[in-house]
């Protein structure tokens, strides 16, 4: 464990499968603080362990909860039904939301207004807890390198390497281009931020945006996190 940054802490676990029972402790103490928590999840590779943490603690008392996640795939005007690919919202269903209580909000139900989603949670008060992933270039949720630190939820064309490696090709019909995303702005309003990042190949972009004592840049939207007061880095490398 570290104390490099100001607000930052890192806990450097063995594993994956640890980051993940280790951030299903966090969301555990954040129920039992608070009770109607509200709480905004991630999706991607790296949170799986995590939410097969969660899945296996009955005892959890979800009920009083608002569970929000942070962004969505647009889908394209021509979009079959049923989609060629997995929504976030089916994400959230399949890893953990449809075996939990608490008042689930989905954004695709705000996908043409993005900002109604935010409004949501700040109408509740603001975030207790976010929970993040990264992406190698530094991106949190869809915050593409460029993002601002008071931007607002919002469209975003989806980037050609995001949509490499989260589609594994370019250009196939039916396939989303854009996505929405919570801001960096509701994200940095939470009272707490985790960020998971697992596997060497994140090593890299998390010591850049969050260990070097440079400013924050928005070339790395990560490193606007070292201006949060309470963000806790759950790795299984050493930073
Ligand atoms: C995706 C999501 C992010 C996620 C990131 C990393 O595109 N929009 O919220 O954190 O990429 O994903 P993974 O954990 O699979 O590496």
């Amino acid at each position: 464990m570290h104390g490099d940054m100001p607000g930052v802490q890192y806990v450097c676990l063995p594993d994956a499968q640890a980051v993940g029972v280790c951030a299903a402790d966090w969301v555990a103490r954040t129920l039992q603080d608070s009770p109607q928590a509200v709480l905004v999840f991630p999706t991607g590779n790296t949170p799986l362990p995590m939410y097969e943490a969660l899945r296996h603690r009955p005892e959890l008392d979800w009920s009083g909860t608002r569970l929000f996640h942070l962004d969505e795939y647009v889908p394209p005007r021509d979009a079959r039904r049923p989609l060629p690919y997995e929504t976030y919202a089916e994400y959230m269903r399949r890893e953990l939301w449809d075996v939990i209580d608490g008042q689930k909000h989905y954004f695709i139900q705000d996908v043409d207004e993005p900002t109604a989603y935010e409004a949501r949670i700040a109408g509740l008060g603001g975030a207790d807890l976010v929970i993040l992933g990264i992406g190698v270039n530094g991106h949190i949720a869809f915050n593409e390198p460029g993002a601002k630190p008071d931007s607002p939820a919002r469209r975003v064309a989806l980037a050609p390497a995001t949509i490499l490696s989260n589609f594994k090709a370019l250009n196939k019909p039916g396939y989303p281009t854009h996505a929405v995303t919570l801001g960096l702005k509701s994200i940095l309003s939470a009272r707490h931020i985790l960020l998971l990042a697992t596997g060497q190949a994140k090593q890299q972009v998390v010591r850049q945006a969050l260990l070097e004592c440079t400013p924050p840049d928005a070339d790395l939207p990560a490193s606007w996190l070292k201006t949060h007061p309470h963000v806790t880095v759950l790795t299984d490398f050493e930073v």
